[in-house]
């Protein structure tokens, strides 16, 4: 398969929260192509952070799709709140969610795309039977739960199985990594077959657009 194209999805868990309308709007005017919005919820991973409301309110202050992650426990008594607040994607966990098949279905049936995240520690192999319902595959390259944390080589590999197992496949879905992403790391995630680079620190904390455009020109230098 052709290469998909590069998508910097910023991270509005590493925004300055007193003022997110402006931070996302300075993202989108920096090239954003998807804003990722990090769900969490105490149980799953040990923090919490938002619900549906906040994704409904960016909706009206942005035109970039939302990326919603859901690091939430039985995400399938959520989606169609998040469906219904305005998310382009709905990413759950394989770990999360006991009938992967049948709500990443459901993701589907309501007009959303569907990803499914990993674990550091879980293998993709895991996912192997549910490839045809997704249109995302999102490699963490941290164990969810906090922003602000260092990227974990061994993720690496996964992302070469994850983009192996595309070719195999035939099929599209992108590669999603999150957790970590910075300039010194984009570039060898990029040439390892990620396509959609998730990063929060190191778009927030700083000039926004030229961070935005630093991450994209390290994934050009190294992309094969
Ligand atoms: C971690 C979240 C990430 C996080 C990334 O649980 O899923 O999206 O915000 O933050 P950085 O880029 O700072 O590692
Ligand atoms: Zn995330």
């Amino acid at each position: 398969m052709k290469s998909l194209p590069i998508r910097i999805a910023p991270s509005m868990l590493a925004a300055d929260f007193s003022k997110l309308a402006q931070q996302i709007s300075e993202a989108e005017k920096g090239g954003a192509d998807l804003i990722h919005c990090d769900v969490m919820d105490g149980l799953f991973v040990p923090n919490l952070t938002f619900g549906p409301e906040i994704i409904r309110t960016l909706r009206k202050v942005t035109d970039v799709p939302l990326d919603v992650h859901l690091m939430i426990v039985k995400p399938e008594l959520s989606i169609q709140a998040y469906a219904d607040a305005g998310a382009a994607i709905i990413t759950i966990h394989q770990e999360a969610s006991v009938h992967l098949h049948r709500t990443l279905t459901e993701i589907r049936r309501m007009g959303i795309q569907a990803g499914v995240s990993l674990n550091p520690s879980t293998p993709v192999s895991t996912i192997e039977p549910v490839l045809e319902k997704i249109d995302l595959l999102l490699i963490m390259t941290v164990n969810p739960g906090f922003g602000g944390q260092q990227f974990i080589e061994a993720c690496l590999r996964k992302v070469e199985e994850a983009h192996a197992l595309r070719e195999r496949s035939g099929l599209g879905f992108s590669i999603e990594v999150d957790g970590g992403i910075e300039p010194a790391t984009i570039g060898r995630v990029a040439r390892a077959g990620a396509d959609t680079f998730v990063a929060g620190t190191a778009v927030f904390h700083g000039a926004i657009a030229k961070n935005i455009q630093s991450l994209r020109e390290a994934t050009q230098k190294e992309r094969f």
